[in-house]
Protein backbone atom coordinates (compact mmCIF):
# COMPACT_ATOMS: atom_id res chain seq x y z
CA UNK A 1 0.00 0.00 0.00
CA UNK A 2 1.08 3.34 -0.03
CA UNK A 3 -0.84 7.19 0.56
CA UNK A 4 -2.09 9.41 -1.88
CA UNK A 5 -2.19 12.70 -2.29
CA UNK A 6 -5.71 13.45 -3.91
CA UNK A 7 -7.55 16.67 -5.61
CA UNK A 8 -7.58 19.21 -2.98
CA UNK A 9 -3.50 19.28 -3.20
CA UNK A 10 -4.03 20.81 -7.30
CA UNK A 11 -3.73 24.67 -6.57
CA UNK A 12 -3.00 24.78 -2.99
CA UNK A 13 0.55 22.95 -2.69
CA UNK A 14 0.93 23.47 0.52
CA UNK A 15 3.93 21.73 0.79
CA UNK A 16 3.78 20.82 4.61
CA UNK A 17 3.78 17.25 3.73
CA UNK A 18 7.24 16.79 2.27
CA UNK A 19 9.01 18.09 5.59
CA UNK A 20 7.98 15.30 7.24
CA UNK A 21 8.25 12.27 5.02
CA UNK A 22 11.18 9.83 6.15
CA UNK A 23 12.03 8.51 2.92
CA UNK A 24 11.30 11.64 0.47
CA UNK A 25 9.01 10.41 -1.21
CA UNK A 26 7.12 13.25 -2.27
CA UNK A 27 7.64 14.36 -6.00
CA UNK A 28 6.64 18.53 -7.41
CA UNK A 29 4.69 19.13 -10.50
CA UNK A 30 3.75 22.90 -11.10
CA UNK A 31 0.57 22.70 -9.30
CA UNK A 32 0.21 19.54 -7.21
CA UNK A 33 2.43 17.09 -5.71
CA UNK A 34 2.33 13.36 -5.53
CA UNK A 35 3.51 10.34 -3.70
CA UNK A 36 6.20 7.85 -5.00
CA UNK A 37 4.03 4.42 -4.00
CA UNK A 38 7.14 2.98 -4.72
CA UNK A 39 9.03 4.84 -2.01
CA UNK A 40 6.15 5.46 0.67
CA UNK A 41 6.67 3.37 3.74
CA UNK A 42 3.56 3.85 4.89
CA UNK A 43 4.11 6.08 8.20
CA UNK A 44 0.70 7.90 7.58
CA UNK A 45 3.11 11.03 8.97
CA UNK A 46 2.47 13.50 5.80
CA UNK A 47 -1.26 12.60 6.25
CA UNK A 48 -2.26 15.27 9.06
CA UNK A 49 0.36 17.71 8.00
CA UNK A 50 -1.90 19.12 4.90
CA UNK A 51 -3.70 21.78 5.79
CA UNK A 52 -6.02 20.69 2.79
CA UNK A 53 -6.68 16.79 3.95
CA UNK A 54 -5.43 15.93 0.86
CA UNK A 55 -3.26 12.63 1.48
CA UNK A 56 -5.07 9.71 2.66
CA UNK A 57 -4.37 5.71 2.56
CA UNK A 58 -4.41 4.31 -0.90
CA UNK A 59 -7.31 2.25 0.91
CA UNK A 60 -9.24 5.43 2.33
CA UNK A 61 -9.45 7.56 -0.97
CA UNK A 62 -12.23 9.10 -1.49
CA UNK A 63 -14.95 7.61 -3.58
CA UNK A 64 -14.38 9.17 -6.94
CA UNK A 65 -11.07 10.04 -6.64
CA UNK A 66 -9.77 6.73 -7.27
CA UNK A 67 -7.91 7.80 -10.45
CA UNK A 68 -5.28 9.92 -8.55
CA UNK A 69 -3.35 6.46 -7.27
CA UNK A 70 -2.76 6.17 -10.82
CA UNK A 71 -1.99 9.58 -11.20
CA UNK A 72 0.46 9.27 -8.26
CA UNK A 73 2.18 6.31 -9.33
CA UNK A 74 2.31 7.84 -12.55
CA UNK A 75 3.49 11.51 -12.36
CA UNK A 76 6.31 10.80 -9.49
CA UNK A 77 8.19 8.91 -12.05
CA UNK A 78 7.80 12.16 -14.51
CA UNK A 79 8.14 14.52 -11.90
CA UNK A 80 11.53 15.68 -9.43
CA UNK A 81 11.25 15.00 -5.51
CA UNK A 82 10.68 17.72 -3.35
CA UNK A 83 12.51 17.58 0.10
CA UNK A 84 11.94 21.26 1.71
CA UNK A 85 9.21 23.19 2.30
CA UNK A 86 8.11 25.70 0.02
CA UNK A 87 5.83 28.55 0.22
CA UNK A 88 1.86 27.79 -1.16
CA UNK A 89 0.91 29.17 -4.56
CA UNK A 90 -1.06 31.97 -4.77
CA UNK A 91 -4.32 32.26 -3.82
CA UNK A 92 -3.87 28.92 -2.19
CA UNK A 93 -6.56 29.65 0.75
CA UNK A 94 -9.11 30.18 -1.54
CA UNK A 95 -8.92 26.99 -3.87
CA UNK A 96 -8.97 24.96 -0.74
CA UNK A 97 -11.64 22.94 -0.65
CA UNK A 98 -12.91 23.64 -4.27
CA UNK A 99 -14.21 21.25 -6.49
CA UNK A 100 -13.75 20.01 -10.25
CA UNK A 101 -9.86 20.89 -9.71
CA UNK A 102 -8.62 17.57 -11.97
CA UNK A 103 -9.36 19.61 -14.86
CA UNK A 104 -6.93 22.26 -13.75
CA UNK A 105 -3.63 19.55 -12.75
CA UNK A 106 -0.93 20.86 -14.90
CA UNK A 107 1.56 18.58 -15.81
FE1 LIG B 1 6.21 9.78 3.23
FE2 LIG B 1 5.19 8.48 5.30
FE3 LIG B 1 3.63 10.04 3.84
FE4 LIG B 1 4.52 7.76 2.80
S1 LIG B 1 3.13 7.97 4.55
S2 LIG B 1 4.50 9.76 1.81
S3 LIG B 1 6.54 7.61 3.75
S4 LIG B 1 5.36 10.72 5.10
FE1 LIG C 1 -0.41 19.25 -1.30
FE2 LIG C 1 -1.16 19.07 1.19
FE3 LIG C 1 1.29 18.53 0.58
S1 LIG C 1 -1.79 20.63 -0.25
S2 LIG C 1 1.70 19.85 -1.15
S3 LIG C 1 -0.48 17.41 -0.11
S4 LIG C 1 0.63 19.63 2.37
Amino acid sequence: MAFVVTENCIKCKFTDCVDVCPVDCFHQGPNFLVIDPDECIDCTLCEPECPANAIFAEDEVPEGQENFIELNAELSKLWPVITEVTKPLLDADEWNGKTGKLELLEK
